[in-house]
């Protein structure tokens, strides 16, 4: 089967295998590392992306569900020009990457959340991660660069 995807503003045709992941595809198939693989399960939000409004982990998306869609990686959260988007300023701010595995999906769902909630409170922010795994950094330094966000001007 044909799958039409727009990847960060950019068309891809492809033909994925039957049961293949938006995961595999993004990786794999298209060579977009941006979204990383950390589990395969659902279970780590390391692979999250924004697939037509909402915030995914793409291991659990089988391409062939996708077509048509529009996608954004952590690769498209950087603007065109390759400025950094506020939340991925605030982040290296306030020291809230160490390994960085996890921090690609942390960057999309925490970006999503700023486009519908420009103001979210702690609790919000704390729901909106909810899903996203990070080993290393007890969330705190997560937490306080997108609070820093929040509380200044709309990225
Ligand atoms: S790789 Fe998809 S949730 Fe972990
Ligand atoms: S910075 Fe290592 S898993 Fe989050």
């Amino acid at each position: 089967m044909t799958v039409r995807l727009i990847i960060d503003g950019v068309e891809h045709i492809t033909d994925p295998a039957g049961p293949e992941s938006l995961l595999s595809t993004l990786r794999d198939r298209l060579g977009l590392t941006a979204t990383k693989n950390a589990c395969e399960q659902g279970e780590c939000g390391s692979c999250t992306v924004v697939l037509d409004g909402l915030a995914v982990c793409s291991c659990l998306v089988m391409t062939a569900d996708a077509d048509g869609a529009e996608i954004t990686t952590a690769a498209g959260v950087t603007g065109a020009d390759g400025a950094l988007h506020a939340v991925q300023e605030a982040m290296i701010d306030a020291g809230a990457v160490q390994c960085g595995f996890c921090t690609p999906g942390i960057v999309v769902a925490a970006a999503h959340l700023f486009e519908t909630d420009p103001h979210p409170d702690e609790m919000a922010i704390k729901e909106a991660l909810s899903g996203n795994l990070c080993r290393c950094t007890g969330y705190g330094a997560i937490v306080r660069a997108l609070l820093a966000v929040a509380e200044g001007d709309s990225p």
